[in-house]
């Protein structure tokens, strides 16, 4: 079968694409036929092994997939051959079939396309756990979503809205504010334009109550002085690179809180709140009430064009790799 390896730690080009022998599934696994992988930012990270996570080479990127279920290991109870599922598989997502564990992975509802399905569970998991468990975000509060075009971001704006907030997106270009409109975003800002706190504070006198940050470098600082009094940062990522640091008095002035958010370890740790979590998106994303935007779909071998799109900040919503 078709896998993309990453055979050698390096940037996009290095990957290959190869036949290698199709998986046998465990006891309590099923094989899943890939119709559609998720592309994420830490894609670009983990195959140069500058990401938290290192497999052992050689490896698969692509983190969460959609397909569809064949061969079953015999304690699997809840899915049989060709039932069409989604799920989060850490890394291995990039090749024609993958062995997973049963319990990782969900049914996709009928209305959902394999493509929007593959891109449902990083971000939009992520950025619910981080609004509503992390954040505890209300209704009618104020909340600012950096990087707001990107996969975590359109998931922020979504979700911002289905919990009763008021949306200020934040990006880079004009293009992409356009794009957080459509989505549903009630404000705009382009931070290469204007200073990120001054706009903040036009649209918000007050302060901003939650300022979702996936973006880090000098951004981090900026959204913290335009926090409200109680203000919640959460820390969701460092696509600018740098990890920033914070003067603490900042934090102490405002009564605030830095939220850090690990999904990745919320869904081992949390595996209940996880679950309810992924039920709540599906049945979201049934509804219509979800959309997630496909920015392009990559074949295997194009992947080393989809990551670049993702490095020199060109994808709006997910890019999206099929076999
Ligand atoms: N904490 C968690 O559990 C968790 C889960 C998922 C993702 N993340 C992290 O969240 C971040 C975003 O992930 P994503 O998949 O949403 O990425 P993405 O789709 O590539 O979006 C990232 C956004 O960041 C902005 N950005 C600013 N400087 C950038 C740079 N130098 N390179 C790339 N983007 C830059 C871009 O928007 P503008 O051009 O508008 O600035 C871009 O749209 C990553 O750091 C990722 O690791 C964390």
């Amino acid at each position: 079968m078709k896998a993309v390896l990453c055979k050698v730690l390096g940037g996009p080009e290095t990957l290959i694409v190869e036949e290698i022998a199709a998986p046998e599934p465990g006891p309590d696994e099923v094989v899943v036929k890939v119709k559609a992988v998720g592309l994420n930012f830490f894609d670009t990270l983990i195959i140069e092994g500058k990401y938290q996570i290192k497999p052992d080479l050689p490896f698969s990127p692509g983190g969460e997939i959609a397909g569809i279920v064949g061969r079953t290991g015999a304690e699997v109870r809840g899915l049989t051959e060709g039932d069409r599922v989604m799920g989060y598989v850490g890394h291995g997502g990039a090749r024609a079939e993958i062995a997973v564990a049963a319990t990782k992975l969900a049914r996709i509802p009928d209305s959902l396309r394999d493509e929007a399905a593959a891109g449902l569970s990083i971000t939009y998991g992520t950025t619910l756990h981080a609004l509503k468990d992390r954040a505890k975000i209300r209704p009618g509060e104020r909340l600012a979503v950096l990087g707001a075009s990107g996969g975590v971001g359109q998931a922020a704006i979504e979700i911002g809205k289905l919990l009763g907030a008021e949306v200020i997106a934040c990006a880079s270009s004009d293009d992409k504010l356009a794009f957080c409109r459509e989505l549903g975003a009630d404000h705009l800002v382009n931070y290469t334009e204007r200073n990120l706190k001054e706009a903040l504070k036009s649209l918000a006198p007050g302060g901003v109550d939650v300022v979702y940050d996936p973006v880090g470098g000098d951004f981090t600082e900026l959204g913290v002085r335009a926090l409200a009094w109680n203000g919640r940062h959460l820390v969701v990522g460092f696509a600018q690179g740098g990890i920033p640091k914070l003067p603490l008095n900042l934090v102490l002035l405002k009564s605030a809180n830095i939220l850090g958010v690990f999904w990745g370890a919320h869904i081992d740790r949390e595996p209940e709140r996880h679950r309810a979590n992924m039920d709540q998106l599906l049945a979201w994303a049934a509804e219509g009430r979800l959309r997630p935007h496909v920015h392009a779909v990559y074949r295997f071998e194009e992947i080393a064009g989809a990551l670049k799109a993702i490095a020199r900040r060109e994808v709006k919503g997910k890019a999206i790799l099929v076999p």
